[in-house]
């Protein structure tokens, strides 16, 4: 009861009443809004080349995918967060990023989040199945099979090559010359060098030791390379000539001192057997994150 004698408690009575009141106020607008807030379509969620949503996806043992999303209507600011129900079977980070831990099955639920819209929960289950073709070039199933081959003469696009071996799970192979390039064949400050005379010579084709397994077997190559004098390495172009690309989509990255790819990019089309479809290509400096990345790979359109 109050204590209408003291003028102070009731005062402070009644102000507390009136905080109360506007808290409540407060909740029940957010929660009028948050109820009426827009819709979100569609929210497709793409394993490698197949839409996951409410599908079972198979992964090999320690084989590593990405998440793509999409969602109807587009969403330029979106949050998406991404859980695993069993992190110690299928483990998942903030980027969507997908490692294959142990055998077992695990549910991914991924929730799309966007200001003035309800949020969007899809789920998807991925099955973990032991590896057992040891060292044979096998790849996440509902994965496109990937490539990554590259030539690097001083390990700058080796480093990169890596990084998207290991984001899109592909296989990696090195181009290695038949004949190891020399700093000498690299002075490309001397007029005479091994690298520079090549160039010249839009017909050179230096000899590649060894060559891809089952090079047929593979949808997507992702080729890289450095840039010399503007354009591919003329082992790159060996390479191109050395297999039938038909029906696959390959997919150029380099990196260089600054000049770009897309003179690369169009020798590619013009010499890869079989018209593969080529992509647009990019230009990588050596110390590229590995955000970027990922940024880049999800971007892609494989004809997923
Ligand atoms: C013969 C030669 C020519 C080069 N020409 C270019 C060029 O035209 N533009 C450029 O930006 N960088 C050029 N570079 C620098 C390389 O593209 C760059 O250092 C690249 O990252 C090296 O990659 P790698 O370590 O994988 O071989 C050239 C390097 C060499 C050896």
């Amino acid at each position: 009861m109050l204590n209408q004698k003291n003028p102070c408690k009731r005062f402070l009575w009644k102000w507390a009443l009136a905080l109360f009141l506007v808290c409540t106020a407060v909740f029940s607008i957010q929660a009028v809004q948050a109820a009426s807030g827009k819709t979100i379509k569609t929210v497709t969620m793409k394993i490698g080349s197949k839409k996951a949503n409410g599908t079972t996806v198979s992964m090999k043992e320690g084989k590593t995918a990405k998440i793509k999303i999409s969602t109807s209507p587009k969403l330029a600011e979106k949050t998406v967060t991404y859980k695993s129900s069993k992190p110690s079977v299928v483990s998942v980070n903030k980027n969507g990023k997908l490692k294959a831990k142990k055998e077992g099955t695990s549910t991914i639920s991924v929730t799309v989040r966007a200001e003035g819209y309800k949020s969007k929960k899809v789920t998807c289950k991925v099955k973990v199945t032991k590896d057992t073709a040891s060292g044979s070039a096998t790849q996440d199933s509902g994965t496109k099979k990937a490539l990554v081959a590259y030539f690097s003469a001083t390990n700058t696009t080796k480093g990169v090559a890596e990084v998207i071996a290991d984001v899109t799970g592909a296989e990696l192979y090195e181009i290695t010359p038949s004949d190891p390039y020399t700093a000498a064949d690299l002075d490309y400050n001397n007029d005479s060098c091994r690298a520079n005379q090549e160039q010249q010579s839009a017909s050179a084709r230096p000899g590649i030791e060894g060559s891809v397994e089952k090079f047929g077997d593979y949808e997507v190559i992702y080729l890289g390379f450095p840039i010399w004098w503007g354009e591919e390495p003329r082992i790159i172009d060996t390479f191109l000539e050395s297999y039938d690309c038909s029906r696959k989509i390959i997919v150029p990255f380099c990196t260089s001192g600054g000049s770009g790819i897309s003179t690369a990019v169009s020798h590619i089309k013009d010499i890869a057997s079989g018209s593969p479809e080529v992509k647009e290509g990019r230009r990588f400096s050596g110390d590229v994150s590995k955000a970027t990345i990922e940024e880049w790979i999800a971007g892609l359109s494989l004809g997923n």
